[in-house]
């Protein structure tokens, strides 16, 4: 019996790095989604495949046995590993398992691609050997994945993951699933420059430890904003929406989280129509996301590519974590 789960990408519209101080985002679940097929095997090893980007192997404890590919690539799937062995532990059950990891959400591009992976990790594994396990069980097991990467993250990546649609999402509160009665049009900006979300958010906490008073205003300024935005964005009033996503992005760049290819593509998808614009994620590089009427559509894409990026339109995904038989 095979198990595949899948989970979505997503992009914050609101509030990324404040959420990390306990103020409230705004995320969104996208049309990109991560697939996990994990099947059981006669040994009792965690065997990870991510072939498509040529590499696999299993773990020994914290070694990483390189089966295809680099050693050095195996510290990627490092997260995957702890999902899989969290998972087991909490079913009480050892076994072996071979997990074969495909991906459409980019890579270290602050589009959620690691909790995803995480979540559909925890997922499938639950339910080849344990029966199925609840979305709450699910997020925080992924959560214990998104350690390994990131550090102490907020959360916010494997709820959404889990979860789907839109959430308002305040950390050690939860989260506050919002429906829509329109559907926004959203581009997604791709610099294609990776970064670590760790050391992003390091980044932002010294400049605090130096400047404590000032940032943490600048943190309470972008909590009002993704409250705000939430608002708007449910009274389809999308020219505040949009006005809110520019002077988030403004007090993200005053965080020192923007970077020159990300400014250039901020500033050409507005200056194409779009209602609003900004970086998503913990920037240093990866996506930016403009709001855009249907009519600006075609002209924001564009003015993304001339810069050199991958651009992306994203539809908001409804469906979080699923899991399915397969063969
Ligand atoms: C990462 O997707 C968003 C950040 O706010 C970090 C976090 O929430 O853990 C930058």
């Amino acid at each position: 019996m095979a198990i595949e789960a899948s989970a979505p990408g997503k992009a914050i519209l609101f509030g990324e790095h404040s959420v990390v101080y306990r103020g409230p985002a705004v995320v969104l679940a996208i049309d990109k989604r991560a697939r996990v097929v994990a099947q059981k095997r006669n040994d009792d090893r965690v065997f990870l495949d991510a072939l498509d980007l040529g590499f696999a192997g299993y773990f020994e404890g914290e070694e990483y046995h390189a089966v295809v590919g680099e050693r050095k690539r195996g510290r990627s799937l490092a997260a995957f590993n702890t999902a899989a062995v969290k998972t087991m532990e909490h079913l009480g059950v050892e076994a072996g398992v071979s997990l074969s990891i495909r991906s459409e959400i980019p890579i270290a591009a602050g589009l959620g691609s690691s909790a995803a992976v995480s979540v559909a990790t925890v997922a499938a594994i639950g339910a080849l050997l344990g029966g199925a396990l609840t979305k709450d069980e699910v997020c925080s097991l992924a959560y214990e994945g998104e350690k390994v990467v990131h550090g102490t993250p907020s959360g916010v990546d494997n709820n959404i993951s889990t979860y789907g649609g839109i959430l308002k999402f305040e950390r050690d509160v939860g989260f506050e699933k919002n429906t829509l009665d329109h559907s926004p049009v959203f581009i997604i900006g791709n610099t294609r420059r990776k970064r670590s979300t760790r050391r992003m958010v390091e980044k932002v906490r010294l400049l605090r430890n130096r400047n404590e008073q000032i940032v943490d205003n600048i943190i309470d300024a972008i909590g009002k904003i993704a409250v705000e935005g939430l608002t708007a964005l449910h009274r389809a009033d999308l020219e505040t929406v949009g006005d809110l996503m520019d002077i988030n992005h403004g007090l993200l760049a005053s965080l020192g989280v923007s970077s020159p290819d990300l400014e250039l593509m901020v500033h050409a998808s507005r200056r194409s129509g779009a209602l609003g614009s900004k970086l998503t994620g913990a920037g240093g590089g990866g996506c930016m996301i403009a709001l855009t009427e249907d009519a600006s559509i075609q002209r924001i894409q564009r003015a993304i590519r001339r810069r050199g990026g991958e651009s992306i339109i994203v539809n908001i995904s409804q469906e979080g974590v699923t899991t399915r038989e397969i063969g």
